[in-house]
């Protein structure tokens, strides 16, 4: 009998030791679980779907060129959800019925909100002067590159534009 009492403490080791294994292991793995959920799922910080502007016919043919505000219903990541985000502005044009554009209001040089110049009929940035034709392209100031122009599109008489923001400070269009 007193041989059997080594084996016995041994046994009953190994399972008391198994058992607080198996518990530890059973508490620490879901919890670990929801602190790295979000870890390798797709973040998406902006709707890269088209966003609905409204009736094609607000924006008369011909007119001067009209700033809208870009705002997604949604943008959601990783841990949040924010609706009516304010994405940026754009200028819409419409030469004829079925020719419309949009360009980007963001400055293609470091970024600042150009502004439509009514009396000069062109496009000013504010922060170091920058100036573009009614159609985008450059005209003078320090920006390399005309405005960004932005994916439009008219779906059942309704405007549809896709939100692009592209890197400042270059005189290639590469989106960020
Ligand atoms: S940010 Fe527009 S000219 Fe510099």
């Amino acid at each position: 009998m007193a041989a059997d009492e080594p084996d016995r403490r041994k046994f009953l080791k190994v399972t008391t030791c198994a058992l607080g294994a198996g518990v530890g292991i059973a508490l620490v793995v879901p919890a670990l679980r929801i602190v790295a959920a979000p870890a390798g799922t797709i973040t998406v910080t902006g709707p890269s779907e088209p966003l609905d502007l409204g009736l094609v016919d607000k924006f008369r043919i011909g007119a001067e060129p009209r700033k809208v505000e870009v705002i997604a219903p949604m943008v959601k990541d990783a841990w949040t959800a924010a609706r009516n985000v304010v994405l940026g502005a754009a200028y819409i044009r419409r030469t004829a019925p079925d020719k419309i554009e949009a360009l980007s209001a963001v400055c293609p040089h470091l970024g600042c909100a150009i502004g439509w110049d009514p009396a000069a009929k062109n496009f000013l940035c504010p922060c170091h002067d920058s100036r573009f034709e009614a159609d985008g392209a450059r005209m003078t100031g320090p920006s390399e590159r005309g405005l960004d122009p932005l994916p439009v599109s008219v779906v059942d008489g309704r405007l549809q534009l896709t939100w692009v923001r592209y890197r400042a400070g270059s005189a290639s269009r590469e989106p960020v």
